[in-house]
């Protein structure tokens, strides 16, 4: 099976991963990010999630690429926004900020592919361990990524009848710019964090990629929340 995959963060990390994946087994790609994406053949819409009004702009540019589709497409929700705060303190405005890219920019996106999709298409959100558990220091993330399984499962409900199938794939440590980012570039914490998973090692990009493709494929596992940590250490 071939069609179109429209995904937002392919600049970068998993997503770029996932269009590469896609790209090379035959569909087109469709991206939404801030800066470009590399990968051959690949269309970029220029999109700043973060603002609310992003459709306005973006919504025009993508709906004719749309009505060229003709068979199934893929829409994965790939970009993300990790912040460092807590409950004590974390500000309205960075809880809208995550909630705006993490979530509701996928809901505003939703809106635009689904009255393209056909049966046989899927809505596939990347969201995180944290979607179902939290530690301390990502108060807005550890939020908006159980408000993302929410949306899935209602997509899943929505959507009942249409033959549009729905997952959250949640990824553990994956080796990215987020991840690296956010332990600021700290070998030592990026080392403990791999001893941290039974396999002993980070998750690449790649292995990401293959299980969203899996997902894309797979209706079977409508409604559902997929982890793909490398079985993380219970302590
Ligand atoms: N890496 C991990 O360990 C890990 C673990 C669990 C879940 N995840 C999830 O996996 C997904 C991908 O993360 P990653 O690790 O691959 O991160 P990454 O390499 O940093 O890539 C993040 C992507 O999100 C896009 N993005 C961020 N803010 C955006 C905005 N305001 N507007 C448009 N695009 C925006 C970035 O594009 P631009 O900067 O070009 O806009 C980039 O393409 C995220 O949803 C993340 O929460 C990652």
């Amino acid at each position: 099976m071939s069609g179109l995959l429209v995904i937002t963060g392919a600049s970068a990390g998993i997503g770029r991963a996932t269009a590469a994946h896609f790209a090379d087994n035959g569909w087109r790609v469709i991206n939404l990010s801030r800066s470009g994406c590399d990968v051959a053949g690949v269309t970029h819409l220029s999109a700043d999630l973060s603002d609310p009004s992003w459709p306005d702009a973006v919504g025009p540019e993508l709906k004719p690429l749309l009505d060229q589709a003709d068979g199934t497409i893929c829409l994965v929700h790939c970009a993300g926004l990790l912040l460092k705060d807590n409950v004590r303190e974390v500000t309205a405005d960075a809880l809208a900020s995550s909630l705006q890219v993490n979530v509701i920019a996928a809901s505003q996106l939703n809106q635009l592919v689904l009255p393209h999709m056909t049966a046989g298409s899927s809505v596939i959100y990347v969201g995180s361990t944290l979607g179902e558990k939290a530690v301390a220091g990502a108060a807005s993330y550890v939020t908006a990524k159980h408000a993302q399984i929410g949306l899935m499962r209602s997509t899943c409900q929505d959507l009942a009848g249409s033959g549009i199938h729905t997952s959250c794939v949640c990824p553990g440590f994956t080796n990215t710019a987020m991840l690296r980012s956010h332990v600021g570039h700290d070998n030592e914490i990026l080392d403990s964090l791999a001893a941290n998973v039974t396999m002993g090692r980070l998750i690449e990009p790649e292995e990401m990629a293959q299980t969203i493709w899996f997902a894309a494929h797979s209706p079977v596992i409508n409604g559902s929340v997929l982890h793909a940590n490398l079985g993380q250490l219970e302590r």
